[in-house]
Order: C-alpha cells, then sequence, then structure tokens
C-alpha cells in the first residue's frame, strides 16, 4: 500500500475539521480490508464531550461501507506534526485491526513516520 495517498487523504480532509472550540483540526484515512480508504475528520459539539475524534469519524464510514477490518491508518493536524491517535481512538481501532497490530502513519518535518500499534498501544483490551 502507498502511504503516501493514505496521508494524502488524511490531509485533504483535515482541511473539513469541524473545530471552532479547540482550533485543532485532525484528518484520517483508514484502509480497509478490500482496500479501499475511508476518510474522515474531526467534528466538536457545543456540548464538548461529544467530539468526534478524526479517526473514529473514518473507521466509522469504513464499517458503514461494509468494512470488517482496517489494515492501516494515517493521521494528520496541521496544528501539530506527527499527531498520534487519543486513548479512546486507539481502543477503537484494536477492535478492528488484526491481533498482530497494524501500521500507524503520521508526517513530520522529516515525512512519514510508521509505527506499529501495537507499541503505541501495547497489552490492548480484547474480548
Ligand atoms: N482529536 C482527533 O480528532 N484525533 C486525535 O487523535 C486527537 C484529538 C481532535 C478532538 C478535538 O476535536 C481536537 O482534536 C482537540 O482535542
Amino acid at each position: 500500500m502507498d502511504y503516501q495517498v493514505l496521508m494524502d487523504k488524511a490531509i485533504e480532509v483535515s482541511k473539513n475539521a469541524y473545530a471552532p472550540y479547540s482550533k485543532f483540526s485532525v484528518g484520517a484515512c483508514v484502509a480497509g480490508g478490500s482496500g479501499n480508504l475511508y476518510s474522515g475528520c474531526n467534528f466538536e459539539n457545543s456540548s464538548y464531550g461529544l467530539t468526534i475524534c478524526a479517526e473514529r469519524n473514518a473507521i466509522g464510514t469504513a464499517i458503514a461501507a461494509g468494512e470488517k477490518e482496517i489494515t492501516a491508518i494515517a493521521i494528520y493536524s496541521p496544528n501539530s506534526p506527527d499527531c498520534r491517535p487519543c486513548g479512546a481512538c486507539r481502543q477503537v481501532i484494536s477492535d478492528f485491526c488484526a491481533p498482530e497490530g497494524i501500521d500507524v502513519i503520521t508526517q513530520d518535518e522529516h515525512g512519514l513516520k510508521i509505527r506499529s500499534f501495537n507499541e503505541l498501544f501495547p497489552e490492548r483490551f480484547r474480548l
């Protein structure tokens, strides 16, 4: 898989973020098991706790399209190079990736960074 394509989609969708409260825009793009790509951005709410992160929006879109698993995720914030997923999103990603984990792609001034999900979220809870 071309991770730059995944990242470019995360960058593109971050422009649609609805983040009037934090002013922190995030975009994410996941690859589904079929190979199709699904993008999502964060969208906040005046009741702050209802905010949905970009990662969970992208995963929800993949699930709604019929995907059963994700095989990689790219995350981008113009506010923060190398933006990693929050704890809640790590748990959500966990349910849709294989036990051996997936690649988590971010980008900093040196280019793409690829981390192993299992290193980001060791000893994760699974039923
Ligand atoms: N946010 C994400 O979309 N993904 C993350 O992994 C971290 C945080 C969003 C939530 C909120 O809208 C804003 O960034 C600031 O926390």
